[in-house]
């Protein structure tokens, strides 16, 4: 059963399966007319020949289907690769009955979206995830754009795709860093969302570790689920409860800054769920025993399950206030309020000194 994200007209549904990347070709050519599908992939994930099978099933259901291929990484997602993608679509005689099909992590999934958002006004787009962080999060949502020298994401829009489709077999081929990642972000669905998703991550950590494809399809169905049922409240970000999809997010995003981007950001999200976790047990908002379970959980992961201990508490401190999140001198929170429920906080600067670092 495909989860489905209700946006009214903008309404979709993702595809979870093995082995599914053929499904392609009918999924597309059930939202006709389709002139041509301009697939977008990146030269590592075309390497392990995703992009090409996808082609090949839309080839199959009688679209003409065309592969562009950019570097692998986050620079691709500047304005200099989207203007080579917009000329690119525009010498191929790409029209508005195109879809743009993205193939692979979140990268290609957010400039693809940002490209389709702007060519010609908006084309339809369509994704097909291909890490585990794509699958469990930025695929999902409508969220796309480009990163600024100096600000990530700093450009975009909110574009939703035509639907999703996840392959959990391509997951097998991702290097061990980059599954983590993904994990990260699963573990924080479960933290502050959902208690039956934390606890069948404790109950099958050892087939995680040796991901299971069976155990992986139901965590990027659940965690698709949790997603799609927020944003379908909040498509904009503009009711509050968006924001609680950022668990950890305010202390990663100091973390990551601080590392010149060298720590990865489901990594920094880990780490960050644990100093909320400290923060909310500081204010009382839960008790140390489940603290520690998070803890366990993250060590039986093989996630980051301490506080960073060579971070400059300060340094990161004024990193926060920095955050787009901050308000009247006060820094906003998403902290854990029992398990599987979050709730965001307004923290003094000191307070959050003090109970992380003190
Ligand atoms: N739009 C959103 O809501 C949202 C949410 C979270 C993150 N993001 C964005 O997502 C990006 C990070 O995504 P990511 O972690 O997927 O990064 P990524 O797209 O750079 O992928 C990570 C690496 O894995 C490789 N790869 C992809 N699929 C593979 C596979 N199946 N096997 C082996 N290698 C594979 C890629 O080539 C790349 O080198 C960031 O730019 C971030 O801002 C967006
Ligand atoms: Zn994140």
């Amino acid at each position: 059963m495909p989860v489905t994200v209700s946006l009214a007209s903008r309404s979709y549904d993702i595809a979870v399966g093995s082995g599914n990347l053929n499904n392609a070709g009918s999924l597309l050519a059930s939202f006709k007319p389709v002139s041509r599908a301009v697939i977008l992939t990146d030269v590592n994930v075309q390497s392990f020949g995703y992009a090409q099978s996808v082609a090949a099933a839309i080839a199959d259901a009688g679209i003409d289907a065309s592969i562009l291929s950019v570097p692998a990484g986050e620079q691709s997602k500047s304005i200099e690769t989207a203007d080579t993608l917009w000329q690119t679509l525009l010498e191929d005689g790409t029209d508005r009955k195109a879809v743009l099909v993205t193939v692979g992590g979140g990268v290609i999934g957010d400039l693809g979206g940002f490209v389709a958002a702007t060519y010609a006004r908006g084309i339809r787009f369509f994704q097909v995830p291909t890490t585990l962080l794509a699958q469990v999060d930025s695929s999902v949502g409508g969220k796309v754009g480009i990163d600024l020298p100096n600000a990530k994401n700093m450009v975009g829009a909110f574009h939703q795709p035509l639907g999703v489709l996840i392959d959990t077999e391509t997951l097998q081929t991702l290097s061990n860093e980059q599954y983590l990642c993904g994990l990260g972000e699963a573990v924080k669905y479960g933290e502050s969302l959902d208690a039956g998703l934390f606890e069948y991550l404790e109950e099958n950590s050892g087939k995680i570790n040796r991901r299971d494809n069976e155990v992986l399809q139901k965590i990027v169905s659940e965690c698709c689920r949790i997603k799609a049922q927020i944003v379908s409240e909040d498509e904009y970000e503009t009711t509050g409860r968006r924001i609680l999809l950022n668990y950890g997010h305010t202390f990663a995003h100091s973390f990551e800054t601080m590392s010149g981007f060298t720590l990865l950001h489901g990594l920094a999200v880990a780490s960050g769920a644990m100093c909320a976790a400290q923060l909310a047990v500081k204010l009382g908002l839960i008790d140390d025993a489940l603290r520690q379970r998070f803890e366990q959980l993250h060590k039986s992961l093989h996630l980051p399950a301490e506080i960073p201990v060579n971070i400059n508490a300060d340094e990161a401190v004024a990193l926060m206030q920095h955050d787009k999140k901050t308000e009247f001198g006060e820094l906003n929170f998403v902290l854990p309020t029992g398990l599987g429920q979050c709730k965001t906080v307004k923290c003094t600067p000191q307070t959050v000194r003090d109970s992380v670092w003190g």
